[in-house]
This record gives C-alpha cells, sequence and structure tokens, in this order.
C-alpha cells in the first residue's frame, strides 16, 4: 500500500516492517562493503595548488572557522552521513560523536528513517546527540520520505541541520532499491518547509550538476554537499548485494566533487560544500580552494572510529591540525582566503570542466 510504498525510499531507509531484519544487515553490509573498497586516484589529484616559497603565513594566525549557511562551523570539514541502526553502527556512532565533541566537528548522522520505522533501533542515532550534547550535529534523510518523518528525525537527534540525501545512482542498482523519481522535487520542497531546522541536500557519491544546484536553489535550499565520484561508490557497493551482479560497468558513474565545484555558476545562491574520496588533509584543502566552505569525509573517518575512541579523538585533532599548516603553507589566513589561492587543473579534470563550459 502507500505506507509501503514511502518507507521503502531513501538511502537503505526502505521497506517494510517484515524485512526489519534484512535493512538492519545492510547498515552492516553498507560498513562491510565500504571499508573493503580500494581508497584510490581521483580528482583531486588533478587539483594542484601553487607553491610561493615566500608566501606561507604563521601557523597560529590561521582561523579555521568558516560560514555554513546561517551557521559557524570551527572547522571546514565535517563527519558526514553514515551510519546507524544496528548494534556495531551505533557503536561507530558513538566512537564518532566523542571525537567529534572532543575536537569540534560537525557530525551527521547515517539516514535515520529506520529509527522512525522500528524505535528499537534509536539509540544507535541518539548517541551522536548524547556523546556530544553541544557540538553541531545533522540528521539524515532520504528523498521521498515525508516532511513530517523529517521532523521526527531532527527532533530524535536534537539536530541543528537535516543532511537529505539524493541518491537515484544507488536505489537503481540497489536490489530493493526504488523504482519512482518523479516526485522527488516535490519532496525536497517539502522537507525543506517542515523539517524545522535548515536542510542541506547532499548527493551520495554522484554528484550535483550546475543544473540540479540551479533547481535546488529554486525548490529554497541554500547548502549543498555535492557529493561527488571518486571516493566510496554505491553503486559498487550495491552491486555487489545483487546475485548476478550486472551493474558492474556503473562504478564510477557521475562527476567528482572537484568537477561540481568548478562548474558550479558563478553568483550562485548555493553554499557548497565537497564530499565524495576526501581522503586527507590536503583534500579538504583543495576543496577549499574550489569554492566550498568545508569538505565532509565520511570513509576516512569511518577507519578512525573503528580504530577506538582514542584513535578518533587523535585523528581528529590530526587532520585540524594539518589543515591549519596547509592553510598558512598556501599563506590562507581564513578559509575564505583560501578560494584566492593559484591552483592548476589538470589532465582528465581539466578537459571535462571544458567541456562543461567552466574557462
Ligand atoms: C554512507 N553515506 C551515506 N550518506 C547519506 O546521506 N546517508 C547514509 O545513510 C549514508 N550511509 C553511508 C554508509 C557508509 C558505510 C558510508 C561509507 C557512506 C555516503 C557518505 O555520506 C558520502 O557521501 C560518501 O561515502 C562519499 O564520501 P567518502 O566515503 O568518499 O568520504
Amino acid at each position: 500500500g502507500a505506507a509501503d510504498a514511502r518507507s521503502s525510499r531513501g538511502m537503505g531507509d526502505g521497506a517494510s516492517a517484515r524485512q526489519d531484519t534484512s535493512r538492519a544487515a545492510r547498515k552492516d553490509e553498507h560498513v562491510a562493503l565500504a571499508r573493503a573498497q580500494e581508497i584510490r586516484r581521483n580528482d583531486f589529484d588533478s587539483v594542484a595548488p601553487i607553491h610561493h616559497a615566500l608566501g606561507a603565513c604563521d601557523v597560529a594566525a590561521v582561523d579555521l572557522s568558516t560560514q555554513v549557511g546561517p551557521f559557524t562551523w570551527p572547522v571546514p570539514f565535517y563527519i558526514n552521513g553514515m551510519t546507524g541502526g544496528t548494534e556495531a553502527t551505533g557503536r561507530i556512532n558513538r566512537v564518532l560523536a566523542i571525537a567529534a565533541r572532543e575536537v569540534g566537528v560537525p557530525m551527521a548522522s547515517g539516514s535515520a528513517s529506520v529509527a522512525l520505522d522500528d524505535p528499537a533501533t534509536a539509540s544507535s542515532f541518539t548517541v551522536i546527540r548524547e556523546g556530544n550534547p553541544r557540538g553541531f550535529v545533522m540528521g539524515n534523510i532520504g528523498v521521498g520520505r515525508s516532511g513530517a518523518d523529517a521532523r521526527r528525525v531532527v527532533e530524535l537527534l536534537g539536530a541543528d541541520a537535516l543532511q537529505l540525501h539524493l541518491n537515484a545512482g544507488q536505489e537503481i542498482v540497489m536490489p530493493e532499491g526504488e523504482r519512482e523519481f518523479s516526485g522527488w522535487r516535490a519532496s525536497v520542497e517539502e522537507i525543506v518547509a517542515q523539517a524545522g531546522v535548515p536542510v542541506i541536500v547532499k548527493e551520495v557519491g554522484f554528484g550535483i550538476s550546475r543544473e540540479t544546484q540551479r533547481v535546488l536553489a529554486d525548490l529554497g535550499v541554500h547548502v549543498v554537499d555535492v557529493g561527488g565520484e571518486g571516493g566510496t561508490d554505491f553503486s559498487r557497493i550495491e552491486n555487489s548485494r545483487r546475485e548476478a551482479r550486472e551493474y558492474s560497468y556503473l562504478a564510477g558513474f557521475g562527476q567528482s566533487a572537484a568537477l561540481c565545484l568548478l562548474e558550479a555558476e558563478a553568483g550562485s545562491r548555493l553554499d557548497l560544500l565537497a564530499s565524495g574520496g576526501v581522503r586527507t588533509p590536503l583534500d579538504v584543502v583543495r576543496s577549499l580552494i574550489l569554492g566550498a566552505r568545508a569538505a565532509g569525509v565520511a570513509r576516512q573517518f569511518l577507519e578512525l572510529a573503528v580504530q577506538g575512541e582514542e584513535a578518533a579523538v587523535a585523528g581528529l585533532r590530526s587532520w585540524r591540525d594539518q589543515v591549519r599548516a596547509l592553510l598558512a603553507l598556501l599563506g590562507a589566513q581564513t578559509v575564505s582566503a583560501a578560494r584566492q589561492c593559484q591552483v592548476l587543473i589538470t589532465g582528465e579534470l581539466a578537459e571535462r570542466a571544458r567541456l562543461r563550459g567552466v574557462d
């Protein structure tokens, strides 16, 4: 019926109550399958900041704070939406929440609609706020859920903002995935209107084109995470969950975060965030140079989380210190000054940007 159709939408949001076991299993599978992917070369390698030997500024003078929509974040990177819904993923969220609190890093939950459909799983999400009572927390929900559900996720987490994920490239390959996409624009509009907090629309690794950025701005969205290709690849993850694995050719489908930032309209109304294949603090800085307000990191912080609390705190501290050091090296005292840094765009990324009309 209609209720089942609704609850079957979104990133691993799917499934009616009778499928709850497999739905929980999927959350654990996503973690395992994401971790099994090799961390590869990607378009960030084609973004080469120009070094000026006398251009560095004092490390201590660098201000890492950044403006994202109506918010000021203490650092220009964040723990992107990943998980929750099972005991194991609840432990990951708890470790990440504590590290986020200790280092002052904004953090998103994984898609939390499972917690609406099966309240027994709620604690694996609420640990994110419990572990980090005053930090910046984002909820996460898939497009296609109701505005009321979006609001319930925000309330469950005490979230400051809501990530709303667009993931058609995943749903298509997901064995139990969504097949109806024509209602998605109306859904974005409804969720923006009813969430009760600012909504950050994100992709999950296929990119948000210039054209889609414009549509989102017209729908009332102010912050977009371009979530590009080159990192965790959900077409590969879902393909390996299919018996026949017929979609293997779709690996790498979509646009990289670097390309999405390059092709963004000059004077766009949106604040852009970059994610997808952010492997190092240098990739964060490359994103900032290309105009992102901050960069989202999923896989690399997942690796820290599975090593435990101490490693996660140390790891996030190290990223913060390295981003500060790299900005000083480039002579950027602020995150917005990084946009003035000179950069070479090489290889295929340059060609793709040119074909998309970027000069
Ligand atoms: C994700 N991602 C994700 N995104 C989202 O909006 N809702 C979700 O529930 C999930 N779930 C999820 C689980 C796992 C295990 C991973 C690794 C990732 C996608 C994530 O936010 C990000 O867009 C991509 O992972 C690309 O970033 P990385 O991994 O290359 O840094």
